[in-house]
């Protein structure tokens, strides 16, 4: 089978000619970036991010200008502003928003699908992925734990186990710990639709991303890329994996020092658990576009370990294809 043949799911869907995804990334997926995956045949999608709704309609019309293939719009929809952003991707008729971060509510996906947007979401587990398709979902991201950013607890490899053999109704999509295009044949040979990639993208010459943090990518190894670390069972932590660093161990005693003062009595539950939450808030802004990757987030999956240079956008496509290829023609 040839590589067109067996992602042509994915490639209708997206209308475009590979199947690749460049997954949302907040500060790092912008206009350059976005547009670069584009032009190169695949599928860029802008991060939305905490963006308020003139940002995002100034970023989306910078992308049509130096693009005119089909790019998508990461939404968060925890983001105060939801229904705003559904109205400014429809006044600039996006073709395809990604809904992330927790399940959307049916009628944000009812009101994209009626101004004739494709809406695709993220499925963690099986139930979900069926009770997205029956709100509406016209494709599914199934994103496993070795991906970089906010995660759940489970592995790609189980989850595109558990659900790629149960859905057909609808494209889905794999996404978490894929660096190379070997293992991008395998998800489609065992039904997926195309692959998301997200750290593959961030060394990219026309990623916007901070020269520290690049560097600091292409020195890390698999095992630098770990996850946040909660101390205590009654303050959850989000799950979130990023380079080990000065900030991701401050991290660690700042939770001693508040569950300390909670159990003095100097804080409510409520005010200990937001202290927690705020420590990492402008983090990742900080360490993508200001360069400190000691007092930020570096938020990487683990195949930050095979990303070894800064390359062109189009030559990372490139050699994803070509190893595909070659494992395609290896039978
Ligand atoms: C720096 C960084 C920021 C990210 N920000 C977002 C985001 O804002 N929204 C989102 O849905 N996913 C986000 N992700 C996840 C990516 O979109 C993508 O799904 C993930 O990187 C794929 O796994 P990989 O890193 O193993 O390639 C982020 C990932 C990274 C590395």
């Amino acid at each position: 089978m040839i590589l067109s043949d067996l992602w042509k799911k994915g490639t209708d869907f997206l209308g475009v000619k590979y199947a690749i995804m460049g997954g949302a990334m907040s500060w790092v997926s912008e206009n350059n970036l976005v547009s670069a995956i584009s032009n190169a045949g695949g599928f860029g999608v802008i991060a939305c991010g905490s963006m308020p709704p003139e940002l995002l309609d100034i970023e989306i019309k910078k992308t049509k200008e130096k693009t005119s293939n089909p790019f998508g719009v990461n939404l968060i929809t925890m983001h105060p502003q939801l229904d705003d952003l559904v109205k400014t991707c429809i006044a600039n008729k996006v073709s395809h928003v990604v809904l992330a971060g927790g399940l959307p509510k049916a009628e944000n996906i009812k009101t994209l699908k009626n101004a004739g947007i494709k809406v695709i979401c993220f499925a963690p587990a099986l139930v979900i992925a069926k009770r997205l398709i029956r709100n509406g979902a016209d494709a599914l991201i199934v994103e496993g734990m070795e991906a970089g950013g906010h995660i759940g607890p489970v592995a790609t490899s189980v989850l595109a186990q558990e659900i790629l053999p149960e859905i057909s109704e609808v494209p889905v999509f794999i996404a978490g710990g894929i660096g190379r295009g070997e293992m991008m044949v395998e998800y489609l040979r065992m039904g997926a639709a195309g692959c998301q990639l997200g750290t593959k993208f961030v060394c990219a010459e026309e990623s916007i991303a901070h020269a520290n943090f690049k560097n600091l990518f292409i020195k890390s190894n698999a095992r630098d890329a770990v996850l946040s670390v909660q101390i205590d069972p009654n303050f959850p932590v989000i799950p979130v994996r990023a380079i080990e660093n000065k900030a991701s161990k401050a991290f660690i005693s700042y939770q001693h020092e508040v569950v300390k003062k909670y159990n003095a009595g100097d804080y409510t539950k409520e005010e200990a658990q937001l202290k927690i939450e705020h420590f990492w808030a402008g983090a990742l802004r900080k360490a993508v576009i200001d360069g400190d990757v000691e007092n930020g987030s570096v938020m990487a999956g683990q195949t930050v370990g095979l990303v070894k240079k800064i390359q062109p956008v189009q030559e990372i496509i490139a050699e994803l294809i070509e190893q595909a290829e070659i494992s395609l023609s290896n039978g």
